[in-house]
């Protein structure tokens, strides 16, 4: 009797409180929208850790999580040299470090290649049996997909490949010249079709967003940066250079690398070339 009582006014106190919390939503919804708030200042809000942003996201539908890796079943795989562990310090190549938009013709090898791969998402450990990688991510849960436009490196035919980070391999997606449509879709940034490689980091927003719901979309942007900032570094070690890239046509991109651009959308480009 008592049990019930209890539970009686447990759902009582629930449901009242699920109608205060979704009237001031509303409400606040409203106001944002008459307010004519930008985009961008209305995600920031809705996404804040706030007791009203949190409330948001026990209110919206999060969507299944989907699976961690990404796999082309059909692909020949390519092998990657191993990673090696030497080279510069990392006080010396955060010092030298700069966005470097030239390049020479010369080729970069396969293990440079293989050294910026493991640089930008290579497995480094394990905790709960799921592979830990070099760059963080929120929850582990590495929403990124890391794919390369070949235009010159030793041995390795032009193209597009997907990086495959649980056996650091190669995946070929397609084969080609696609110096021209990087460039076109990169907003004729001349750059993206002259280096002997151009990082194509896309996301899977669901990845994350199943756990930490729209939220997660913050948490994407922040991993690209980490991605970025570790090919800029292991560049800089291998005495190349790289860029990132932010300003391109969403659309091109997405288009040549297959994705459908909402589940999952490129978010930065990284060339990297010989000096
Ligand atoms: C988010 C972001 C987007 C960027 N997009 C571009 C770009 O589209 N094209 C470009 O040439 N450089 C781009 N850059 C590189 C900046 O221009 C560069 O970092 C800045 O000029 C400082 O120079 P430094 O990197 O040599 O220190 C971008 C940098 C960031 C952080």
């Amino acid at each position: 009797m008592d049990i019930l009582r209890k539970t009686g006014k447990f759902t009582l106190t629930t449901a009242l409180l699920i109608i205060l919390i979704s009237a001031d939503l509303l409400l606040a919804q409203q106001k944002e929208e008459r307010k004519e708030v930008s985009i961008g200042e209305r995600f920031h809000k809705e996404t804040s850790s706030t007791w009203r942003g949190v409330a948001g996201e026990v209110f919206r539908a999060k969507p299944k999580q989907p699976p961690q890796y990404k796999v082309y079943p059909d692909a020949n795989k390519i092998e990657l040299p191993k990673p090696e562990y030497k080279g510069m310090t990392v006080e010396e190549a955060i010092k030298k470090r700069r966005s470097i938009r030239n390049y020479s013709t010369k080729p970069i090898s396969k293990a440079q290649l293989s050294q910026l791969l493991f640089a930008a998402q290579g497995v480094t450990g394990k905790m709960h049996g799921k592979a830990l990688r070099t760059a963080p991510s929120a929850g582990a849960l590495y929403p990124f997909e890391i794919y390369i436009i070949v235009n010159n490196i030793e041995d390795l035919p032009r193209g597009l490949y997907h990086y495959s980070v649980l056996d650091h391999s190669l995946e070929p997606v397609k084969s080609g010249d696609f110096r021209r449509q990087i460039t076109d879709a990169g907003l004729n940034q001349e750059m993206l079709g002259n280096a002997g490689v151009t990082f194509v980091l896309s996301a899977i927003f669901d990845r994350v967003r199943y756990k930490y719901g729209e939220r997660g979309y913050r948490y994407v942007y922040m991993e690209a940066g980490h991605i970025s900032q570790n090919i800029y570094l292991q560049a800089v070690s291998l005495g190349l250079g790289s860029v990132c890239v932010g300003a391109f046509s969403d659309e091109k991109v997405n288009k040549l690398i297959d994705v459908d651009g909402v589940k999952e959308a490129v978010i930065y480009l990284h060339p990297v070339g010989a000096l």
